[in-house]
């Protein structure tokens, strides 16, 4: 996404990329990787989760032909724009990005606010491995095995007021560290925000790795968000604050271009991007577009946080 306009022909010389690099890679020894992500293709769901599925996560709303994404394309073709706006630009450009010591605060409308070492944020909960389909609003896909912690626990560890409707999250703001703030690409730091209902649905990690590592810094070291009924501009990286509040926060997105994104975001094939069509996607890695599914295949789990909703009012 650029910030004005974003050609949907993008999407073809990305994939073109990508396959160029994957004949690249397949022409050497890099190739097993993608090998091994091909073996993974043939024995989803003949009966039931593969052993490897099973080995990098249970598998929550997959759907058949949902094989995870090869690892080297989940860690090179990202958007991060505190490192630039190619889909090249964060594995080159984030390296070497120091995510430790790493402080979290939570503040706002909570009983028990407090500013954590990251370490100390995640001991008490349970860390679980998910593989999520992931689906990009540029139209892009891909199936990604997450290791993180359910958000809903660290919020009821906050406890909520009465008050508290909203969540805001916040990346670092350190342009010394993170090159792309120097530039008004976004409005920055950049910031999401979730209804607390959303928030604290069983789905919604935040995460910490991705193919069982720790997450390297192009995928949003050393904590960020994963929802995986929305779009993929939810899922901010680098989180330094989560903030409860009663108002709906402003989002880096739609201040950007508030009639191109909106605040919910749910994937939905039957609302258009005004710009291009959301009735299919480009799983990365696969050579036919293939149908999007209504909140992204999650339809059954998170369908009723939007009943009585008008879905393209509030897109
Ligand atoms: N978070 C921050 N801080 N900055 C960003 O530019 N890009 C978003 C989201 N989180 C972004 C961000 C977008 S548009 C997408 S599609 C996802 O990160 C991509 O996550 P991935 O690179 O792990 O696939």
């Amino acid at each position: 996404m650029t910030r004005h306009d974003l050609p949907s022909s993008e999407i073809t010389p990305e994939s073109a990329y990508l396959d160029r690099r994957r004949f690249i890679a397949a022409a050497g020894l890099a190739g097993a990787g993608l090998l091994a992500a091909g073996s993974l293709a043939r024995g989803a769901f003949a009966s039931g989760p593969t052993p490897q599925q099973k080995s990098l996560g249970t598998p929550y709303g997959l759907q058949p032909g949902d094989d995870p994404t090869a690892e080297e394309d989940v860690t090179s073709y990202n958007n991060f724009y505190e490192f630039g706006t190619g889909k090249g630009d964060p594995v080159e450009n984030a390296q070497g990005f120091v995510t430790k010591p790493w402080t979290v605060k939570v503040e706002g409308l909570v009983k028990k606010p407090g500013n954590y070492q990251l370490e100390d944020f995640l001991k008490p909960s349970k860390v679980e491995d998910r593989i999520y389909r992931m689906r990009c609003v540029e139209a892009w896909s891909m199936v990604i095995p997450w290791r993180g912690i359910m958000l809903a626990d660290v919020l009821k560890r906050a406890e909520p007021t009465a008050g508290a409707k909203f969540v805001e999250f916040t990346t670092l703001m350190d342009p010394k560290r993170m090159p792309g703030q120097r530039y008004p690409a976004l409005d920055w730091p950049y910031n999401e925000g979730l209804r607390l209902d959303e928030a604290m649905h069983p789905l919604t990690l935040l995460a910490t790795g991705v193919y069982g590592k720790e997450l390297p810094p192009q995928n949003g070291a050393p904590l960020r968000l994963v929802v995986p009924w929305k779009y993929g501009f939810k899922g901010i990286k680098s989180i330094v604050r989560i903030r409860l509040t009663e108002k709906m926060p402003s989002t880096s997105w739609s201040i950007a271009n508030p009639g191109e994104y909106g605040f919910y975001a749910n994937v939905n094939p039957q609302v258009d991007h005004p710009r291009w069509s959301q009735a299919t996607e480009q799983r990365i890695g696969r050579f036919r577009r293939i149908p999007t599914l209504m909140f992204n295949g999650y339809a059954d789990q998170v369908g009723s946080l939007y009943s009585g909703m008008d879905l393209r009012r509030n897109y």
